[in-house]
């Protein structure tokens, strides 16, 4: 009793969080320099009165963690051979796209920043572990959103495909997996990471991200699924052999209604179709949602898709959809929704009583992933990929210099388990599970170094300071077991 042949086990981290560098070899500022942590309200820009275009202007009160992060450009070789040693047979990180298009819009790449990727999938695939990339993960060049608003802008298309076509073509053989936009159905509770979306004419200048548009936020949504479309298209033109997935924050999938109470059993369906289905849709299906018509009347904003541009999303759907779950959510008309990059979290459920430990204190609902992956399949019949689950946990080295992360063996045990019962028992499609950060990353909702995920532990600090230096964490071992067995250890019992 063991996971399908050729499941794929591994590890996901994004190269915001992981690489720093931030300046080094050509590259320029992206959207997630400019914050400390991707939740925040308050971005590093100020509002130029005569070029009437938002700049950089970084707080020096601040600690920006990601732009030295885990200095994963230096050392991401031994890095990956500490992935590789867990058994992983699969790693997913991103291309930061300013490090190939330093600002976004030139007809050239950066050539230092292609050659720094073509390392790092070498590396990779030296080492046995099939590279999944994720196309953009909130790393959208910062001058795309001061100079032109974004993907509110249609210019973004051409920016984009140039980069994209750049990538499958000098890539081509060498990354398994494509995904195109990390968790873009963000996109209205994070505008400027998720969507990359930035207000042109500000009603406030002061508040950059409050100032953004409704109408700024629609046409976004409008762009993306052309982009998504069109680079499906070109992955499947340059790189057949290549698949190219979506990724989804999927975690309010599992969002339950509270009782049997109609009103929660239908706002329960709004907030999967307003959080999820919205985005998934048109990259699974090729459908644009008729629900939203009823949200663009209410917003008083008009959104509109040429014949042509229908086609193009209808011809061109994902080979998979990949997604992030971290827990689920309880949904009870009157209750105030509230997000962070674990979800949507309405009303406390009173049936898990499983909680992570505080400050973050996230419900632990395994079967959650279990429905989430049944919903998906039966809704899109397209091969499932969990490319990020894991639990963040406040952790200091022992006096042996390791750390005895008994929880995160036991969260992860469980989402497996519930995993291997979607795939045996319901017959669902799923190709593999990576760990959300299994070395330890800035965090991206909180922008810290305290929140770690790792199965490997970086010594840096909230502050800025510490030696770098890795050290295995107790779940290193057992992650590697896991690995290892297909699976099996996390079935045992
Ligand atoms: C996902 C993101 O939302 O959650 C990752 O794709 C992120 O970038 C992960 O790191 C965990 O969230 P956090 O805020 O705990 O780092």
């Amino acid at each position: 009793m063991s996971f399908p042949e050729n499941f794929l086990w591994g590890g996901a981290i994004a190269a915001n969080q992981y690489e720093g560098a931030w300046l080094e070899d050509g590259k320029q500022p992206n959207v997630t320099d400019i914050l400390v942590g991707i939740m925040s309200k308050e971005p590093g820009l100020k509002w130029n009165a005569e070029t009437k275009k938002y700049e950089m202007a970084l707080d020096p009160a601040k600690a920006y963690l990601s732009h030295e992060a885990v200095d994963g450009y230096h050392r991401y070789k031994e890095d990956l051979k500490l992935m590789a040693g867990m058994g992983f047979n699969c790693f997913r990180t991103s291309f930061a796209w300013g490090r190939i298009f330093p600002n976004g819009d030139e007809a050239e790449p950066n050539e230092a920043g292609l050659q720094f990727y073509d390392d790092m999938l070498d590396t990779m695939n030296e080492l046995g572990m099939a590279p999944c990339i994720t196309l953009s993960h909130y790393e959208t060049p910062l001058h795309l959103v001061t100079e032109y608003g974004g993907w509110s802008n249609p210019k973004m298309i051409d920016f984009w495909m140039n980069y994209v076509n750049t990538v499958f073509r000098r890539y081509k053989g060498k990354v398994k997996i494509y995904l195109t936009f990390n968790e873009v159905n963000a996109l209205f509770r994070m505008p400027l990471v998720a969507g990359a979306v930035l207000a042109r004419n500000p009603a406030d200048p002061a508040n950059p991200i409050g100032s953004t548009t409704e109408q700024e936020k629609w046409d976004a949504y409008h762009n993306l699924t052309v982009a998504n479309a069109l680079t499906v298209k070109a992955c499947h033109e340059l790189d057949p052999d290549a698949k190219i997935g979506c990724m989804m924050t999927a975690s309010a999938t599992a969002t339950y209604p509270y009782d049997c109470n109609p009103e929660n059993v239908m706002g329960a369906l709004n907030t999967q179709r307003t959080s999820v289905f919205y985005m998934s849709d048109p990259f699974c299906l090729g459908i644009i949602p008729s629900y939203l018509k009823k949200i663009w009347k209410e917003s008083g904003v008009s959104v509109s898709w040429t014949d042509e541009e229908l086609k193009l999303i209808k011809e061109n759907t994902v080979d998979l959809l990949s997604f992030s779950y971290y827990r689920s959510t309880t949904y009870m008309e009157g209750i105030n929704l509230k997000v962070d990059t674990g979800g949507v979290v309405c009303k406390e459920n009173p049936f898990l009583k499983d909680k992570a430990p505080k400050p973050w204190g996230w419900a632990v609902d395994p079967v959650g992933i279990r429905y989430t992956l049944n919903v998906l399949y039966d809704r899109y019949h397209l091969p499932l990929f969990i490319v990020e689950n894991g639990v963040g946990l406040d952790e200091n080295l022992n006096e042996e210099g390791t750390i005895e992360d008994d929880f995160r063996i036991h969260y992860i045990k469980e989402h497996v388990k519930n995993v291997h019962a979607a795939i045996e028992e319901d017959g669902v499609d799923c190709m593999g599970y990576l760990y959300w950060g299994p070395i330890d990353v800035v965090s991206a909702g909180t922008g810290e170094m305290k929140k770690r995920y790792g199965f490997v532990y970086v010594d840096r600090f909230n502050d800025g300071h510490g030696t770098l230096e890795r050290a295995k964490k107790k779940s290193y071992e057992w992650m590697k077991e896991l690995c290892t067995s297909n699976g099996e250890t996390a079935l045992k019992d």
